[in-house]
């Protein structure tokens, strides 16, 4: 399982629980616009390496050999204040800075710069006691209460109120203090589902909002099936399908829309609080978990820019006999694909130092893997790179937690050295710098996006028909073919311009409307290569049926009919040929009838539909609609459909073994290996080699030019 998913469904069970034109951000852009997060960060610094640090867990004699070990190791920034209320409003309405300032002093004095962070997911002892309804209600009926983190009602007036406090308060102390880099909102913002007073009338006025009357939201929300009609929003309760067999699909959908605006307005508001008082030279942004489910990062648009949190090795298999200890293939390549497209600019907030302490297992990373994933942090464009956590703690939950330095305070961890050496390598690198570099031209022609809404994994999940379908999983797999093609790879949304990439994956597209669908259809017309995956078009956007044909609305675009889908047992054995070629199946079979002028090419050969098509090719205008109904259990089909889409597409690919991946940065070519064997990597002749060698062994990283 992907350790971060894991990670959420534990917080949550805790918390209840064309092309070469238009190029843009993935590359360093020639000039800034004022307002662009790109100004923040020069791109000759190319990824800057930092630390968090806990100064209020330490003895304040530490403090200044802290930040002086940070400095030697090679960091340049800390980051610091997070979940430190109670040490800045220790009673209601008295702050104390006093320590903060002497910590900003000792780290600036140690030409670290700073990242504050607001401590919202941590209020005191005191607000529980004076305010328990500052506290969300879980979906077993309970408020949750004072002893962890994150379990506050975003709409509690007496919450929002303190919250905005002290974050005033930090902003006015430090907003204009030039030590101070930039802000970090709250932590891992992961939008647990509120039941709470407040949150029930929060949900009410958002429904409001985005109904205006009663009887759209009964439309919208099938409210004549099991006698569901609200005559007024006052009638309204938040779905709660822990509790209730059945609750409705539309309704939790809406649900799930709030919970994540909540989030993003709470994140937006905390902001536009800070900006008050902040110089515009210091950056917003929050650390959302890489794969986060409930919330939405895309929504938080009022920061600056918004920057990821990484646990590769936390109790997953990874690829391989040392697949658990070289970690999830897919994570950093997703997280840098998807938070950097959002604004144009990320970084990963935490990236594992070690071993861990909250995964089912917590194994030991392999050696040198931890600086393989900052080489991989760096190959995705990342600006800064940021470790959690300097020292391992002596007290409190994560004491299992590996930091940069081990139990003593003073010697470093593996992981340690790994950061320190990076350091040092990019440091090198930067000498290395030419701002005119030009990424190649083959490599750029077979720009990938995948299309992906939030929106759909809320849908689907909520109604999968088949306990084997893994919404991220599915995805993935195609995440994974792009960058074995060693393709420039983003995760857009449906309002970025499509015709910047030749090739577009929409893995298992849902909800749609007319829109985009026309959308679709105008960026094949031109020249466009779009992939759409089983599920695609089944329902309109409030998650219902189209009173048509099954997912009609894009035959004339797929060029197909979608007859009906099948799902087989775990042990299923369906099979699909594809030329010579067989694979199996289980998960989904979408059975396509393919139109008149529109090319099968792939066919189940069993079941009671054997010789029907899974796998369809229309060419429409200038360009080409795949449509790939069938999840084969390894992939291979789907890798070898998407070979031939991009040959007859004209473009070059690689064929690199899973989790090997290769990418090109401001002149700098990264390849990284998890995968449990070495593989050999395409160096051309005359090529300067960095680091490592073409023979890349599993861990490691190569970097040419
Ligand atoms: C992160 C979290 C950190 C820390 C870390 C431990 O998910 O944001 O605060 O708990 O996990 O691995």
């Amino acid at each position: 399982m992907r350790p971060n998913v894991k990670k959420q469904t534990l917080l949550k069970r805790l918390s209840l629980l064309l092309l070469f034109s238009v190029f843009s951000n993935s590359f360093a852009p020639n000039s800034i616009a004022a307002d662009s997060p790109a100004r923040f960060f020069p791109a000759k610094d190319l990824m800057r390496i930092g630390v968090y640090y806990y100064p209020e867990h330490w003895p304040r004699e530490e403090w200044d050999r802290d930040f002086a070990n940070m400095e030697k190791l090679g960091f340049e920034f800390v980051h610091m204040a997070e979940f430190a209320w109670e040490n800045m409003e220790p009673e209601e309405g008295k702050f104390d800075f006093e320590w903060l300032d002497k910590a900003v002093e000792l780290a600036a004095r140690h030409h670290l710069k700073i990242i504050l962070c607001t401590p919202t997911p941590t209020p005191p002892a005191w607000m529980y006691q004076k305010y328990p309804e500052a506290y969300l209600v879980g979906a077993d009926g309970r408020r949750r209460e004072h002893g962890s983190r994150g379990n506050n009602a975003l709409a509690d007036k007496d919450y929002l109120r303190l919250t905005e406090r002290v974050i005033t308060e930090m902003a006015k102390r430090y907003g204009h203090n030039p030590a101070v880099w930039g802000w970090q909102l709250d932590n891992e913002p992961n939008s647990p589902p509120d039941y709470s007073p407040s949150a029930q009338q929060a949900f009410r006025e958002w429904l409001k909002a985005r109904y205006k009357t009663i009887d759209v939201l009964n439309k919208e929300w099938g409210a004549a099936f099991w006698s569901l009609k609200y005559n007024s929003f006052d009638q309204i309760i938040a779905p709660n399908p822990t509790m209730l067999y059945g609750v409705s699909p539309h309704a939790m959908l809406d649900f799930n829309r709030f919970t994540a605006d909540q989030t993003a307005r709470f994140l937006n508001w905390q902001a536009a609080t800070l900006r008050r008082y902040t110089a515009s030279t210091q950056w917003i942004t929050t650390n959302y978990i890489s794969t986060i489910g409930g919330s939405d990062p895309r929504r938080s648009d009022a920061l600056d820019f918004i920057s990821y949190t990484m646990y590769p090795v936390g109790g997953g298999k990874g690829l391989g006999e040392d697949g658990f200890r070289l970690g999830w293939q897919d994570g950093i390549a997703w997280a840098n694909a998807f938070y950097k497209n959002i604004k144009g600019v990320t970084g990963v907030m935490e990236l594992q130092p070690g071993q861990v302490n909250w995964a089912r297992i917590n194994p030991q990373p392999a050696p040198g893997v931890i600086r393989m994933w900052l080489w991989h942090a760096f190959a995705g464009g990342l600006s800064f790179a940021c470790n959690y956590r300097y020292r391992q703690p002596l007290y409190g939950s994560e004491l299992y937690h590996y930091g940069i330095v081990r139990t003593d305070g003073v010697t470093p961890s593996p992981g340690g050295l790994q950061y320190s050496q990076v350091a040092r390598e990019m440091r090198e690198l930067r000498e290395k710098y030419n701002p005119d570099a030009k990424p190649p031209v083959d490599y750029l022609a077979r720009r990938t996006a995948i299309l992906w809404n939030h929106e759909n994994l809320w849908n689907i999940d909520y109604q999968k028909q088949t306990a084997l379908w893994d919404t991220w999983g599915h995805m993935f797999r195609y995440l994974e073919i792009a960058k074995s093609f060693a393709a420039p790879l983003d995760v857009i949304p449906e309002s970025e311009d499509f015709t910047k990439y030749k090739v577009v994956i929409a893995p298992a597209y849902q909800l749609i409307d007319e829109e985009l669908v026309k959308k679709w259809t105008r960026y094949v017309e031109q020249g466009g290569h779009l992939i759409l995956t089983a599920r695609t078009g089944q329902k309109r956007r409030n998650g219902q049926l189209w009173e048509a044909r099954w997912a009609e609305p894009i035959y004339p675009l797929i060029g197909v009919e979608v007859s009906f889908f099948d799902l087989l047992l775990d042990d299923g054995n369906g099979e699909v040929r594809m030329g010579n070629n067989r694979y199996k199946w289980n998960v989904w079979a979408d059975v396509l009838k393919p139109a008149t002028g529109t090319e099968s090419m792939a066919e189940y050969s069993n079941q009671f539909y054997a010789g029907q098509s899974a796998v369809t090719y229309h060419r429409l205008g200038k360009g080409s609609v795949t449509y790939i109904g069938v999840q084969t259990k390894d992939g291979q089909l789907e890798k070898e459909v998407l070979h031939e889409v991009y040959k007859r597409a004209g473009l070059t690919t690689e064929n690199y073994p899973p989790g090997v991946y290769v990418d090109w940065r401001d002149g700098f070519w990264v390849a990284v290996n998890y995968s449990s064997s070495p593989a050999n990597i395409n160096v051309p002749k005359g090529a300067e080699i960095l680091f490592g060698s073409q023979t890349l062994k599993p861990a490691d990283v190569l970097v040419w030019k």
